[in-house]
Parts: structure tokens; sequence; C-alpha cells
């Protein structure tokens, strides 16, 4: 398999015109960032091309405004926000890409940074439109994708701008992101176990489907194990339940048999009679008409402990329970407590993915360590699942 042409530390920038997609598609609520978390991991590479000298336009999409000029999804929170924390001239650039967008962005000097207004404002961006893309490679030299996380879009920004740039690289965040992921499909160290939660398994089949294979143990957790309940002939009450799951759940205990997988699921739960209620604990099999699983219960919590302390090797992607109420936060942030203590002593191998987890393990009131935490959702499950991104393999 090609190799991804990885921006080289010692390449000689200065004076270049750097084209820099980075996702800054943070939340924002009345345009105040809720979560900077995705910034503060591209301010390294950003400082280090301030320091080679290099002209740098960064590019970036916020939300779907779907070819609107959607001011709430305007990029002004970021470009102060960078403006702030940069020590350099920014600039943010609003106009649109027509003849004369060249001769704008060549007064740029050296050192100096124009953050373009969100890339979504044009339809073409996520048409991968050829004419827009040239017109975006135009502006630049190099290009550096340091995106990891919109690398399975198919958008003139990741993709089919590379088609008319001479230089394009991938950036240390996007490596730093495959390096982790490989350590579980790849460079594993076994017993390697998945943690796989959230709400829908038909978003996850793929991804389960796939890990089987490769993976020791596979422990099912969050609204989607109810539909493992349901299999299973056991009552749910008024559970969160997708339909027509028996054939995928099926198809998930044959692969596993047939690969040596072991398929662990609840046997316990905290049920409320609505989401913002209270929390009462139930062994599976005694839940009521009018109740709702929204937690994992102790005897999975000791159970999933086991598994995580005989493992080498962890990925976690999907909370265990309905977190944003704090009565069904306990499941979630006990099993990250547990991963982050075998992780600083027991040199466990942990990467944790997707927005929910990671806004979930927020909420602990302990200083939590992991060996890598991914803030990739789409792209870190379709990568996990053997999929040939398509901004990864225009960089190779
Ligand atoms: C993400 O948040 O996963 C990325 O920014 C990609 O966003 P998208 O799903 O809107 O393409």
């Amino acid at each position: 398999m090609d190799k991804i042409n990885f921006f080289p530390d010692d390449l000689n920038v200065q004076n270049q015109k750097i084209i820099l997609r980075l996702d800054f598609n943070v939340p924002i609520k009345d345009k105040i960032i809720v979560d900077d978390t995705r910034i503060i991991l591209c301010l390294p590479f950003i400082k280090k091309l301030i320091e080679k000298k290099a002209k740098i336009i960064i590019v970036s999409h916020l939300g779907r405004p779907n070819g609107i000029r959607d001011p709430n999804l305007s990029l002004v929170p970021i470009y102060k926000y960078l403006k702030k924390k940069l020590k350099t001239n920014t600039y943010f650039y609003v106009g649109n890409f027509d003849e004369d967008v060249k001769d704008k962005f060549s007064l740029l000097k050296e050192g100096e940074i124009i953050l373009v207004e969100n890339i979504r404002y044009f339809k073409e961006e996520t048409d991968d439109d050829e004419k827009f893309s040239k017109k975006l490679a135009s502006l630049g030299d190099v290009y550096i994708n340091d995106a990891f996380s919109c690398s399975h879009r198919k958008q003139s920004s990741i993709h089919k701008i590379t088609k008319f740039i001479n230089k394009s690289f991938a950036g240390p965040l996007l490596k730093k992101e495959i390096d982790a992921i490989n350590l579980v499909v790849k460079n594993k160290k076994e017993p390697v176990t998945c943690i796989i939660g959230g709400s829908k398994i038909s978003t996850k089949i793929n991804v389960i489907l796939s890990l089987i294979e490769k993976i020791n143990n596979l422990v099912i957790v969050g609204a989607m194990a109810n539909n493992f309940f349901v299999y299973k002939n056991l009552n749910v009450g008024k559970s969160l339940i997708e339909k027509n799951t028996s054939e995928i759940i099926k198809k998930i205990y044959e692969k596993a048999t047939k690969f040596k997988c072991e398929i662990i699921i609840p046997e316990d739960c905290i049920v409320g009679t609505s989401f913002e209620g209270e929390g009462e604990s139930r062994i599976l099999g005694q839940i009521k008409e009018n109740e709702i699983i929204l937690d994992i219960g102790n005897i999975t919590i000791n159970k999933i402990k086991k598994i995580i302390d005989q493992s080498n090797t962890l990925l976690w992607n999907g909370p265990a329970g309905y977190f944003e109420n704090k009565n069904f936060l306990n499941g979630t942030i006990t099993i990250a407590e547990i991963i982050s203590q075998n992780t600083k002593e027991k040199n466990l191998v942990s990467i944790l993915g997707g927005g929910d987890t990671l806004a979930a393990i927020k909420k602990s009131k302990n200083k939590l360590s992991f060996s890598h935490l991914s803030t990739a959702g789409g792209a870190f499950l379709e990568y996990l699942e053997g999929k040939d991104l398509p901004g990864l393999s225009v960089l190779k």
C-alpha cells in the first residue's frame, strides 16, 4: 500500500504560501466557543509554520451551511480566538473566489495568517467542484491537510484541491490520529478490547463487523445494547430501540463465533421513568413497562473492569449511558477512570474517539490520562472499518 506523504519537519517553507486545511468545526453557542479542544490541538503546528516564516492560509468548515452564508456558522469567533492566541498578524477573508482573489492573498507577509471564512459557504466545496478546487489551489504553493476528522469527505478543500497544487502533505495531527488508530488495527498488542456505545447500532454496524475480525473482546454499552436485549427476548420497557436490528445482531454473533471474539453486553442497568429523572438499579429481565434504560449498573461495571484489567490495548467509542443527566453518568465516568488508571499504571494503550465520548469524560472531576484522544467522529469510524478515506488517498 502506498504511504501517506507526511509534512517533513525539516522542509524549508519560508516565504511559501501554505494552504492549511484544519477542522475548526467546534460547538459555538451565541458566538461563544463552547469547546475549543479541536482548536487547541491545531495551535502547535500553526506556531511552527509561523516560526518557519511561511505565509499561512487556513481553511476550515463549520457545520453544514449547504452553500448559504448562515451567520450562525461564521468562523468569526474562531478568528477572534486565533488573533488572541497567535502572536502574528492574523486576517480574515470573507470574499469570494473570483478572478482577483490571488492578488488579495499575495499581500500576505512571512509568518502571517489569513483565515478564510467557512469554506462550506460555497456549495462548490461540498460538490468537490473542479473549477473551485483549482481556484483554491491557486492561492498557495503547498497544501497541508491536518484535518483527519474531515478526511472521509470528498470535498474541494480536502480532496480535489490536491489535483491542482504541486506539493501536498498530511500534517502532524493527522499523523498522530492515524498512528493511534493503527495501534488497534495493525500494530496491536493483544488482548485488544473495544467498547462501543452510543445510541444507533445501524451507524456503527460496519465498524463493529470489521473490528470483530481483529480484536478479542467487544463490549456493547449505551442504548445500542438495548437491541441486543430485545434480540435475547428481554423486556426493555420504554427504552430506545432501533427497528429491524435482529439480522444485524445475528450477523454480529455469527462473525464473533467465527473470529473467536467475545461479545459482552450489560447484565444490569440503571433505569428511569424519564430522561430528566433519577435512576434506579435493575437486573436485566426485571425492567418494568414504563422504565427506560439510561445507564449500565454496577455488576456490568465490575465485569468491564475485569476485561479492561486483562487488556493491553483498548479502544472506546460512544458513552455507556445518557450522560447529559448526571444521574446516568456513572457508567461512562467509571469506565473512563478505570481506563485512565490502567493507562497510567499498567501501560494500557488506550484510544478514545467520538464527540460524545469526549464530552462525557470531560465531566469527570479527576484528571484522566489516555494514550490518544481522537477528536474525529465519522472519519475515526471509517478508518477503523478499513475504508480508504478520499482525503488520505490523495496524499499517497
Ligand atoms: C466532524 O465534526 O466530524 C468533522 O468536522 C466533519 O464534519 P461533517 O460531518 O459535517 O463533514
